[in-house]
């Protein structure tokens, strides 16, 4: 049987990588405790372990914490209150929204608005709480991950590859995380904080931490579709 809680030690491999990737969920409120450089270090050098086509590995990570972390927030969160206008650097979903992709994304913001007691239409508490994304959700840090502006599809895949691979290693040291698209909003803020060249396109933030479990905002569980709905077997009867 699956369990959230996941530790190094007596669980066998392959049960421990089922654990990892059934325990892994969008943490949106962390406790401040520190997470050791050389964590990080481990973690990333695992997530560099994800596929990509032809191995070109295209994702770069800049790790922000402490100073610069503070700065970014502040930066950003200036911008978000101050109605700054967001920006995407790439557009995540499609231009028209239709089944059944819409009523999903609808009942995964409404789980999450309930649980803290946002009540639907209430565009001022929505505002504020979106604007904790770029808080990290409280975590001590948090990466952003870029790549190249001149790269192609193919990597948005393997990008894709990495930040999972990421998340589901960070539960094998009882860590939580959540991608966070949020901070493509203002890639230029983003890259002027941290010092980026023009032709690094920020893909997503990634806060990762201790989860504060008791906290509302980690109350919520995203369903999930079952197989036969995005499945076809073409497959022979035995
Ligand atoms: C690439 C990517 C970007 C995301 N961006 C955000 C974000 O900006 N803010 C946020 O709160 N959640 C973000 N999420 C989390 C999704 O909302 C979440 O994965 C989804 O609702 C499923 O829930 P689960 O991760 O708990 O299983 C993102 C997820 C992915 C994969």
């Amino acid at each position: 049987m699956l369990t959230a809680a996941l530790g190094n030690d007596g669980v066998q491999p392959v049960g421990a990588a089922l654990e990892a990737i059934a325990s892994r969920r969008s943490i949106r409120a962390f406790r401040p405790d520190p997470v050791p450089r050389a964590t990080i270090e481990q973690l990333l050098t695992l997530a560099g372990m994800a596929p990509s086509g032809s191995n070109i590995q295209p994702w770069n990570v800049h790790v922000v914490q402490g100073t610069k972390r503070r700065e970014l927030s502040r930066v950003l969160l200036e911008a978000h209150d101050g109605g700054a206008e967001a920006r995407p650097e790439y557009h995540y979903y499609p231009k028209v929204w239709r089944a059944p992709f819409l009523e999903r994304r609808r009942k995964t913001g409404w789980l999450l608005y309930e649980s803290l007691g946002i009540a639907r239409g209430d565009r001022e508490a929505a505002h504020a709480y979106r604007g904790t994304n770029y808080n990290f959700f409280g975590a001590p840090l948090g990466l952003i991950v870029t790549m190249g502006r001149d790269m192609e599809h193919g990597s948005w895949i393997d990008i894709g590859a990495f930040v999972q691979t990421l998340m589901i290693a960070a539960r094998a040291f009882g860590l939580h995380t959540c991608a966070q698209a949020a901070f493509s909003n203002y890639g230029n803020l983003v890259r002027r904080t941290l010092g980026l060249d023009d032709n690094e396109l920020v893909v997503c933030g990634v806060s990762i931490g201790h989860a504060d479990l008791d906290h509302p905002a980690n109350l919520a569980r995203t369903p999930r579709a079952e197989i036969g709905c995005f499945t076809t077997f073409h497959w022979d009867e035995e």
